[in-house]
């Protein structure tokens, strides 16, 4: 596994999975809790350390449970959950200290390595509140890393105005239909490290273009893409439900492509 080193000096594996889907009935976001964990157990057992998921995913505890069982040490792993901004979990201190307990516990850990704000909070007194409940989190070593989701470079200024931990990562959508390049570009000055979400939305073409590519390595387009957004500096979490899509995802990280397939990669942007 590679790993990267992100502003409070700690490191986080450039791949991991997604787990949006995890423990649900059939597959779907929004299906009903089925306890069906098995894609998380193959994912692990191939190598899978990083494992990301949410309060919004309903899935903490099957995660949490699968982890345990794998007989793996914790240290091993490198858990990222995240709180929903909506008020019912973020209206005071007190509230945010339950929810993050609340994750600790269905996680089975003592600490979570990357909490995340999942969506950008409007008020700025409930931002401040979680933010400062976090950062007390990470003093009291319950939380190793602090960042964010889904938020801009306004929403990250407002943060660093009372923050005394930056937040770390950012985690947002990128991938060939929505690459969101000067962003990820302003974050990486800011040393804020971009996580993509979604990384494997693609157009039939797009495929093709990386699909070309992947002839010289012997690589897929989904191989090539996940290289591409690796390589220059981007984590990616994509998920499966696919024992050999997951392995092949695990194996992008065994090739490096060349500069000029690293632009052409970019160039798939043409839908
Ligand atoms: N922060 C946020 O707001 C936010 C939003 C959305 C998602 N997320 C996180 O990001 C994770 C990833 O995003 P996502 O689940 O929405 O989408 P994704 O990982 O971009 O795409 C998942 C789809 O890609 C397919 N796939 C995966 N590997 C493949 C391969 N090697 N070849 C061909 N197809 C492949 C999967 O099919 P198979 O199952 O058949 O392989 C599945 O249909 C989520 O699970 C979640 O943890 C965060």
């Amino acid at each position: 596994m590679e790993y990267v080193r992100l502003n409070n000096g700690t490191s986080m594996p450039y791949l991991g999975t997604g787990t949006n889907t995890y423990g649900k009935e059939n597959n779907a976001y929004a299906g009903d809790l089925n306890g069906d964990f098995s894609a998380l157990e193959s994912a692990i057992e191939m190598g899978y350390r990083l494992i990301d998921t949410a309060i919004s995913y309903r899935n903490e505890e099957g995660v949490g449970k699968t982890v345990k069982k794998s007989g793996i040490p914790r240290e091993e792993f490198y858990l990222t959950t995240k709180i929903p901004p909506q008020e019912e979990y973020t209206k005071d201190k007190e509230t945010v200290r339950q929810i993050l307990d609340q994750s600790l516990s269905n996680l089975q850990t003592d600490y979570i390595d990357l909490y995340l704000i999942h969506k950008p909070i409007e008020d700025e007194n409930r931002l401040r509140a979680v933010w400062e409940v976090m950062e007390e989190y990470v003093g009291k070593g319950k939380i190793k890393t602090i960042g964010v989701s889904n938020f801009t470079e306004q929403d990250l200024n407002k943060l660093d105005e009372f923050a005394t931990i930056k937040p770390a990562v950012n985690q947002i959508k990128s991938n060939p239909v929505e690459w969101n390049n000067e962003w990820i570009r302003t974050m990486l000055e800011r040393d804020i490290r971009p996580q993509a979400w979604g990384p494997m939305k693609t157009t039939e073409k797009q495929r093709s273009v990386l699909s070309e590519i992947g002839e010289g390595y012997g690589k897929s387009w989904a191989q090539v893409l996940l290289r591409y957004q690796t390589q220059r500096g981007i984590v990616v979490i994509p998920k499966s439900h696919d024992p050999e899509n997951q392995k092949a995802n695990l194996e992008s990280l065994d090739f490096l492509l060349s500069d000029e397939d690293m632009k052409k990669s970019l160039v798939c942007k043409i839908n």
